[in-house]
């Protein structure tokens, strides 16, 4: 079958900068959609990916949080047609797993991806990031990971809802069941704790507290909604959440970082019978201590939140409509639009905490 020739950002080995080299993208089979990807954020997990933390599949084709126009798709694809502007998503509601099959398919547990490869030139085949791979012209995913949305909607804002943007709106509203007048902490404002804090806005909070080490990442919170602002390494965290909830803790807590020290104190920030969120990803070596009996005496729910618990042809639809009412600044994310040679460039500015996303329009 005839390839298709496209520029890609590949990561070729573990902590080796990335590379902008020639991708073959097949044509769509079966399930499959061809999309031209017009933008895709720069995520943490891209330069897990890169860093050798997620796997040793090299070489990986990175990007994965991105909106385009299908171009393709194969024979018995119903869900999308070419032309559509789609938001690409990494976790395609298979409809038959237990999960799905008892009304809860944001728990899907058999997502699945493009069953055709993507390959180097030389025809190596890739590991797309999280099954999308779309720091690319085009690329090809399974026909479910792409959700129609509203054209209006800016590609590189879009693009964000398709990862840590929906994952943090999600842990507020779908995993922590935030809703009007409830108390919120977000632990760690970066990109996806700013998002919890914009959801929680959203659902009506009254109280929302942004607690992170970094002052400048305090102020961007106010802007997405937060009403308080704790600096935790000038003060306690625990102890001035409690002060600003009537000392009793917050409804809900949500934990943006993913590291036990933070986690301890979202279990602490919390009110009786209050919710914890977990949305932050750990890494294998890190183990969490609690005193069961306060697990117990304060009740309440300790939840983790997978990509927001979303439903993306529920979520993206209804969030891109949102943003364009007025009522959802989703553009607030985009700290800077780049070419797609500005990867590794981004990478760097990500973690000295200069960006909430850096976005490579294509
Ligand atoms: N206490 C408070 N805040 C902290 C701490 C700490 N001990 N350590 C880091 N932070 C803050 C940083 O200052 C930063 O503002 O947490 C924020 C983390 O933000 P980013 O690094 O921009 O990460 P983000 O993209 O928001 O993702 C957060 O969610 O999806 C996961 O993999 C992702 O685990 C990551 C988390
Ligand atoms: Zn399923
Ligand atoms: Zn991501």
């Amino acid at each position: 079958m005839a390839m298709i020739s496209t520029r890609g950002v590949v990561a070729r080995g573990k902590g080796e900068p990335v590379q902008v080299t020639e991708v073959l993208v097949p044509e769509p089979g079966n399930g499959e959609a061809l999309v031209r990807v017009q933008a895709c954020g720069v995520c943490h997990t891209d330069l897990h990916y890169k860093m050798g933390g997620i796997g040793d599949d090299y070489p990986y084709l990175l990007g994965h949080e991105a909106a385009g126009v299908v171009e393709a798709v194969g024979e018995d694809v119903t869900e999308v047609q070419p032309g559509d502007f789609v938001i690409l998503n990494w976790r395609a509601v298979c409809g038959q797993c237990r999960a799905c099959k008892r009304g809860r398919p944001w728990y899907c547990f058999a997502t699945h991806n493009a069953t055709q490869k993507m390959t180097l030139s030389d025809g190596t085949p890739l590991s797309p990031a999280l099954g999308i791979g779309a720091f690319a012209g085009k690329t090809l995913v399974a026909a479910g990971q792409c959700t129609k949305v509203n054209p209006a909607i800016a590609p590189a804002t879009a693009g964000l809802l398709g990862c840590g943007v929906m994952a943090g709106i999600g842990a507020a509203i779908n995993t922590g069941g935030v809703t009007r007048g409830d108390s919120v902490a977000v632990i760690g404002c970066g990109g996806v704790g700013d998002a919890a804090i914009l959801g929680a806005r959203l659902a009506g909070a009254k109280t929302i507290i942004a607690v992170d080490i970094d002052d400048r990442k305090l102020e961007w919170a106010k802007d997405f909604g937060a009403t308080h602002t704790v600096n935790s390494k000038k003060t306690d965290a625990v102890e001035a959440v409690r002060e600003l909830t009537d000392g009793f803790g917050a409804d809900v807590v949500v934990e943006a970082i993913g590291r036990p020290e933070t986690y301890k104190q979202a279990f602490f920030a919390r009110d009786l019978a209050g919710t914890v969120v977990l949305v932050g990803v750990p890494t294998p070596e890190m183990e969490l201590e609690l005193p069961l009996l306060e697990v117990f005496g304060r009740g309440g729910a300790l939840k983790s939140s997978w990509y927001g618990d979303c439903l993306p042809s529920r979520d993206f639809p209804m969030l891109v409509d949102l943003h364009l009412d007025g009522r959802l600044p989703l553009d607030k994310f985009v700290s800077e639009t780049i070419g797609i040679d500005d990867v590794e460039a981004a990478f760097a500015k990500m973690e000295h905490g200069d960006v909430l996303r850096s976005v490579v329009i294509l």
